[in-house]
């Protein structure tokens, strides 16, 4: 009974962070992809097209399967690099996209409209915890977005949150930084990164920056630490889909309502199952 208490407690902390985030405080993403960040954030991103072209290419042979009117929900959708690519590729798909950082919404919402997909689109600035209920999802993205969130529980928690949007058997694709830190490797694949990283224009000083985020504004947790993550939310053992240095790429489907007795019969029950946890670690 006092454990169902605290819980209850817990949850209500979770849900008045969150909506602080939304409103804008204690945020750390309005820093990050401030104005200045957004307006260079595509140029950036196209000098590393062959990434994000296999990322998009291969999240499309996955999503394939979907009906040919589903409804995707596209979590820190930035500046809109995959909604506009799942859009021309499935031209009867509807999207809700979200993201907290306004200027990359702004961006995103612009660049939907000059591809005359508007109309396809619901668009949420904030956070997913914010978001209207509506029809549950078929599909979700979350493109480089979970690597920002440093707090275990907070991370943990966007993904419970994903998993109780979605449709039984809805899938997930989630693309995020990873590796294994202490690895003997480590040093010299981030080597290779930081090169990517001036190939592609970042200045000397946000190089510096980032090499020393790592692990402050961005946590970079092990592959396995993010496979316990999405699987703990309810999903089906994530696949493993991609991998270019630092960046991973997983898809994994909800687990459906008739699967083995002792696995989450609905979202609901996976945040029940988290919120416990949560509260039994502390
Ligand atoms: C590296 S960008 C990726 C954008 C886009 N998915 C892409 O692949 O180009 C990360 C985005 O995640 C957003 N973001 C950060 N924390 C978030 C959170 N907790 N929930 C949703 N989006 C978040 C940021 O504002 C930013 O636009």
């Amino acid at each position: 009974m006092r454990k169902a208490v605290v819980c209850t407690k817990y949850r209500e902390q979770q849900t008045i962070n969150y909506r602080e985030k939304a409103m804008g405080k204690n945020s750390g993403v309005g820093i990050t992809f401030n104005k200045e960040r957004a307006s260079t954030y595509d140029e950036q991103r196209a000098e590393m097209a062959p990434i994000n072209d296999t990322l998009h290419f291969l999240t499309r042979m996955i999503l394939k399967k979907l009906p040919d009117d589903a409804h995707v929900l596209c979590v820190g959708v930035g500046t809109g690099a995959e909604l506009l690519y799942l859009s021309e590729a499935f031209p009867r798909w509807r999207f809700t996209a979200v993201e907290p950082a306004k200027p990359m919404f702004e961006i995103c919402r612009r660049r939907a409209e000059d591809h005359g997909i508007g109309s396809r689109c619901t668009f949420h600035q904030g956070y997913l915890a914010t978001l209207p209920q509506s029809e549950l999802f078929d599909a979700a993205t979350c493109i480089l977005v979970s690597q920002f969130i440093t707090k275990q529980d907070e991370r943990r928690r966007l993904f419970l949150d994903i998993a109780e949007r979605l449709q039984p058997g809805g899938y997930l694709i989630s693309a995020d930084l990873s590796y294994d830190l202490s690895a003997a490797s480590f040093e010299r694949i981030y080597d290779v990164w930081a090169r990517m990283l001036r190939y592609s224009g970042v200045s000397e000083e946000d190089i510096k920056k980032n090499d020393k985020s790592f692990g402050d504004s961005v946590a970079i947790l092990k592959q396995e630490e993010i496979e316990s993550i999405i699987s703990y939310s309810g999903f089906n053992s994530p696949v493993l889909f991609m991998q270019t240095l630092f960046v991973h790429a997983w898809f994994a489907k909800l687990k459906d309502l008739d699967e083995k007795q002792g696995t989450q019969k609905n979202p609901a029950d996976a945040k029940g199952r988290a919120v416990q946890f949560n509260c039994s670690a502390q």
